[in-house]
Order: structure tokens, then sequence, then C-alpha cells
């Protein structure tokens, strides 16, 4: 396999919003980004993604851009952007910048002129259908154009009276999407991801890019579970001519630059991966798979407390490691601004907090891919104890509770359900110390700060030697080291075990065994023979050596052993 940096990265994401505030205005900032590239360079990350900075009116924080050459005044200025590259490049750390060009905001110039008329230039910029004539009682009432729902909840069509015909929203309302099939928007969108990258950006994190190719007939979906509304999936994910238009924007751009993207892919498969990941670099480096994320949905879509199975959290995962090996490439993640705190979900946020956390990152880290970092899961940051609805910030979030309970579903059930999953555990501000506000601002931050702050901040991190910073720290230099870690084969072991996660990794002779225990009971592992004089490279509970050939784990143990080649 060829080898490449970015395989060999280890990728930071800041939501900038929720990073650092350095103006008191409550929001976090570019400057906020600038002061703390220090604390990342000591973490030792080799690339941060950025979440959206560009001009939006923020109705999805940021996913909803109305200039893409502009950065958004409550981040800052081009010229503080400008200063945070360089600084960054002076560190050696590269920045990878949000892509989001399945749509707009609604206040884009683009949407504005294509909405005003039919013959707008603009026009064909965006999906616009018909309504349907429709008999309804006796009666012709015109509905959408199909029965797509929206992600965020609602019909994906959205009436403009203007013209008295329906855009397409797959997201929310401001955020209607573009027309792929038309080739000036691809024209557009590729000169502008070319001016990015000519000012020095390393790359790209592409938002839903498995969703700007439509089927053209525009044919209703099956019905969800729970929804008056049908599923677009099966008609916008991974459509008919998305590779044709990666493959056009690799030629035309990305193939001219030494640089890393990857691909947000909803609804994406083993199969469809490795013709977007294909190691032949016709497309784009990886992608972003959702399967192991959607191992705890349900009949309410992702709105339950539903706890994921290990044994089929194995087999997806193991599913990704051994069909992409050879083939196309892994990105490694359990957290983002889109998923509740890992901690939270997977492992345990009070008792074992601190072990379970490194426990998770080491099951992540020692995979084949590359391994994505979410802001704040450096510290074991955890869900927030969020109270009603008001505390809420996301369109997701607050849509989904307003559909739910107008469908008649109890208001406290469904709060529950938010409260663990809501994307808004993720972008509570980062906790830097256990002063006003954990040190994130001056002012009021734009969402609630967890209150466990004082317990859990990047300060105390910082002074305390096993904590989960250092273990982070750890793990990224254990994979400059070790090229196993990095281009291993994996096979997981012990398949059936509903407490551990069990995996062997190798690569010209060099071999890992990673032994991860899921619960928070102690619990016994047979070590294969092979590994009995393998060599600790980390260890969350300090453990030393192993004498043992039947081991007994303690609660969310995890240990990696190595044996070079002979
Ligand atoms: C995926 C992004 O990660 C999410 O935050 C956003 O709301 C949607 N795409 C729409 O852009």
């Amino acid at each position: 396999m060829t080898k490449t940096w970015w395989k060999e990265s280890v990728v930071y994401q800041i939501y900038p919003r929720s990073f650092m505030d350095s103006n008191g205005d409550g929001i976090g900032d570019i400057n906020g980004i600038t002061q703390k590239l220090d604390y990342l360079k000591k973490l030792g990350v080799d690339v941060l993604w950025l979440s959206p900075v560009y001009q939006s009116p923020n109705d999805d924080n940021g996913y909803d851009i109305s200039d893409y050459q502009a950065i958004m005044p409550e981040f800052g200025t081009m010229e503080d952007f400008d200063r945070m590259l360089s600084e960054a490049h002076k560190r050696g750390i590269r920045i990878v910048m949000d892509l989001v060009v399945n749509h707009t905001s609604d206040e884009h110039p683009w949407f504005v002129e294509s909405r005003k008329s039919k013959d707008n230039p603009y026009r064909d910029f965006y999906i616009w259908r018909q309504g349907k004539e429709v008999q309804e009682k006796g009666t012709a009432v015109t509905r959408e154009p199909n029965n797509w729902g929206s992600f965020f909840s609602g019909s994906a069509w959205q009436y403009d009276k203007e013209t008295d015909m329906y855009y397409l929203h797959l997201f929310s309302r401001k955020q209607p999407d573009l027309n792929w099939e038309n080739d000036k928007v691809r024209e557009n969108v590729f000169s502008m991801m070319d001016w990015w990258l000519k000012k020095g950006i390393d790359g790209f994190r592409m938002d839903v890019i498995s969703l700007i190719s439509k089927v053209q007939s525009f044919p209703d979906g099956p019905a969800k579970m729970n929804s008056s509304y049908g599923d677009a999936g099966p008609y916008t994910a991974n459509g008919p001519r998305v590779h044709e238009y990666l493959k056009e924007m690799n030629q035309k751009v990305l193939s001219k630059y030494d640089i890393m993207t990857v691909g947000e892919a909803s609804g994406v498969t083993v199969e469809e991966a490795k013709k977007y990941a294909s190691l032949d670099g016709s497309e784009l480096n990886m992608v972003f798979q959702f399967e192991h994320m959607d191992l705890d949905g349900g009949e309410t879509f992702k709105w339950n407390d539903k706890k994921m199975d290990l044994v089929e959290l194995k087999e997806t995962l193991s599913k990704w490691q051994t069909e992409l090996d050879e083939k196309a490439w892994n990105s490694l993640y359990w957290d983002n601004h889109d998923q509740p705190r890992i901690v939270s979900r997977l492992g345990d946020d009070r008792v074992y907090r601190e072990r379970s956390a490194k426990m998770l990152a080491t099951c992540l880290h020692m995979m084949q891919g590359t391994p994505y970092i979410y802001q704040g899961e450096e510290l074991g940051m955890t869900n927030a104890p969020f109270g009603g609805i008001e505390d809420f910030r996301d369109i997701e979030s607050i849509n989904a509770f307003r559909e739910l309970t107008g469908r008649g579903m109890d208001g406290e059930t469904i709060l529950k359900y938010i409260r663990y999953k809501s994307r808004d555990n993720a972008r509570t501000p980062f906790q830097w110390d256990d002063s006003h506000m954990a040190g994130f601002t001056t002012g009021t931050p734009w969402i609630m700060v967890n209150p466990n702050y004082k317990e859990i901040n990047a300060k105390k991190a910082l002074e305390q030697e096993d904590s989960v910073f250092y273990y982070y720290q750890k793990l990224i230099r254990l994979r400059k080291e070790y090229p196993v870690i990095v281009y291993g084969h994996y096979k997981l072991l012990l398949p059936e075990s509903r407490q551990l996660y069990v995996y062997t990794r190798e690569y010209e002779g060099e071999r890992l065994l990673t032994i991860c225990n899921f619960t928070g009971e102690s619990t016994e592992c047979r070590i294969p023979a092979e590994f009995m004089e393998g060599k600790i490279l980390i260890s969350n509970t300090h453990r030393s050596q192993v004498t043992e050939e039947n081991l007994v784990l303690e609660p969310y143990e995890a240990l990696v052993l190595y044996c070079p080649a002979v």
C-alpha cells in the first residue's frame, strides 16, 4: 500500500462556535483557535478540520452558507483566517476546511436570484418543481412534488409564491439544494475550491457529498416509520451521477494539489465506499460512513435511548476494516459535531469516565484508517444535562421535538431521547479551565456550558500525568512510531463476546493485539499464545506486564500488546 501523509495523520475537528471565544461575545472565533494552536500542537495532532467559518445566517450554525469566499463576522475576518493558517503551518499543522456544496443558504446571491423568476440565469442552480395536483375529499389541491421528508423534519419541498413552484431542501428550508446537473453549478463550485486551495489550505471535508446527485424523475420514497413523509434516501444517497461528479472534481481541482479529502457520506455502503475512497485516488481519500453510528437508532430514527449492541458494533466496524483493506481507506471516528459524546454513549460517564474514555480511544485508534478526534474528546467531555427544549439551540433537535409532539408522542419521552442524542451535546463550549464559563468566554455563551467543567477541563488534564489528554497524546505518538498501527491488516477475535472487543493487526511480520473491555465488570480474556511475549504498548490501568494466559481485565480496561517481526 502506498504510504501517504494523510494515512499517517491524526485529525482534530474544531467546531469554531464552541472552541474558544477571544472577544467576549459568547461565540468562539478564529482568533480563539489561533490562541490555542500550541495546545493542539502539544496533543500532537497533524490536521485540523474546521466546521464552516464562512458567511452564513446561521440557520444550521454555518452549514447554510451565503458567501463561500467570506468569513462570518462573528468568527472574525479573512485576515484573522490567514493568520491562523500561517500560524498553524508554522507549527506543522495542516488546515482542512468544511465544504458545504450540496446546498447553500437561501440568502446566497445565487438563490436570491434563482427564486426571482423562472427565466433568471440562476434559476437552474437549484432544484425547482411544479406542485402535484391531487384530489382530496373530492376537491383538487396542490401538494409537494413528491413525498420526500427533510432530514430536519417536515417536507423536503418548500413552496415559493414568487413563481408558484417548490424548491428542494433536504435539510432546512433555508438550505436549498444545488442542482449539480447544471454544468455552471459545478464550474462555480470547482473554481471556489480552487480559490481556497491557492490560498494554501490543505484539503476539504465534504458535507453530505453522497447526496449531490438526485434521481431526476424524483419518485416518491418508501414510507418511514412514525413520519408522514417518505424516505428520500434511495433517490438521493449515492445517486446516479455522484461518482462522475467527484471524478470531474478530482481531475479539475483536487489532483492538482497535495491535499486531504474526506467525504461525509450518509447512506454509504462498503461497496460504494470502495468507489468514493478508492486507493487509485480517482475521487476522495476517505469517507465518513454512518453504519456504526446508526446501530442505536430505532423506530423514531435517531431519537431513542437504545444502547448499542457490542456484537453488532464489532461486526459493523470489522466489515469496514476488512472490506476496505488494500482497496480503499477508512476514516475512524466516534464523535463529531453531529453526535452525542461517546463516553456518555458507549462508556460510563460517571464512575469510570476517564478509564472508559481511554478504552474507547484505544479501540478506535488502533484500527486501520485515519483517526478523528472531536474537540473535548481528548478530555473525556460528556453529554450535558439539558433541561427543557428551550435549552437546545440545534435546529434538528428543536424541529424533531415539534414534529414528534405534533404527532401525539409524549413530550417527556421525546425530551429524554433528545437529551441523550442531540447534537448539542457535542456543541457545549470547550472546557478550558475551572474559571468563569470554563474559560471559554468572558461573556455569555451562545449555548450552556456543561456544569461539570470544574471537574473536567484542559487545565486540569494538563496537570495530571495520567489524564485522558496524555493518553490521547500517547496514542498519537504510537501511530507515528509503529507502521503496523497505520497499515496493518485487521482481524477480529471473539466475535461473539458481549464484553470484549479484541482484534489483531499484522504488517510485514509485526503484530498487534488490542483488547478492550466494554463493560463495567471484570472479565477474563485468553491471550493468544503468540502474544504472551508481547510488549505492552499502552494500558489504561497501568498494567506493566501480562503473566497469565487467562488475563482478568478490570472494568473498561484496554490494553495493546506488540510483537516485532521475527
Ligand atoms: C452534515 C453536517 O455535519 C451537519 O451538521 C449539517 O446539519 C448537515 N450536514 C447539513 O449541512
